[in-house]
């Protein structure tokens, strides 16, 4: 059994999609032993409780430094065993150490199909806006790796999402995560957990049977 943590920061839609799938049997030989939240007043804490999975609170402003907050970090996950840290609507960056650590071992959710709407600045509500600004027809979701460049890792998964006449960045976001991001995310986290994926030098995933 892989031994997973979930890192959120909010209102943790995805952490919950992740636990309902669990629930149903459907991470195969996989297991959420933890959830960590950067913020003590996530409603995702809440829902661990409801799962019964272990939550924690780990914020970055009690830490001298953003360095020592991903060491922290880093050294809690071994102590617990974690082999997949799940990024499920987690605001704070993970530094270059961190991400090395951790390399092919972390998979974060983005809001829309990478490389669009990506990057620095980019994140949860303000993705829709972007998309919404641009006028595109098509949106989506990506599960990546993370690596140090933010949302630069390799893509391993994407769905597309139609972007509707009168859509408000709130609606295209719930379209979004209902179509696409509740439906990726525990996908993705089982086909890890079974030894599915497998990324090459150059940076591309490929699923086995
Ligand atoms: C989700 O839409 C997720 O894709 C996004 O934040 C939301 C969290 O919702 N993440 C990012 O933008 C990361 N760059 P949730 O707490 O309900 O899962």
């Amino acid at each position: 059994m892989v031994n997973i943590a979930v890192l959120v920061s909010g209102g943790g839609t995805n952490l919950q999609a992740i636990l309902d799938a669990q629930a149903r049997g459907e991470i195969k030989n996989g297991r959420v032993r933890a959830v960590i939240s950067s913020n003590e007043s996530a409603y995702a804490l809440e829902r661990a409780r409801n799962a019964g999975v272990p939550g924690y609170v780990m914020k970055k402003r009690d830490y001298a430094s953003g360095a020592e907050y991903c060491a922290a970090l880093a050294r809690f996950l071994h102590e617990k065993d974690v082999e997949l840290v799940v990024l499920a609507g987690f605001m704070t960056v993970l530094d270059e150490g961190f991400c090395r650590e951790f390399e092919n071992r972390i998979i974060n959710v983005h809001p829309s199909l990478i490389p669009s709407f990506c990057g620095d600045g980019y994140y949860g509500l303000h993705v829709h806006e972007a998309a919404l600004r641009k006028g595109v027809k098509v949106t989506g979701a990506t599960v990546h790796f993370v690596n140090a460049i933010t949302d630069g890792g390799p893509i391993i998964a994407q769905k597309a999402v139609e972007v509707l006449p009168g859509d408000t960045p709130e609606v295209l976001q719930k379209r979004v995560m209902a179509q696409a991001e509740h439906v990726l995310l525990p996908h993705v986290v089982s086909l890890f957990c079974e030894g599915r994926l497998s990324v090459s030098d150059d940076g591309i995933v490929t699923i086995s049977e």
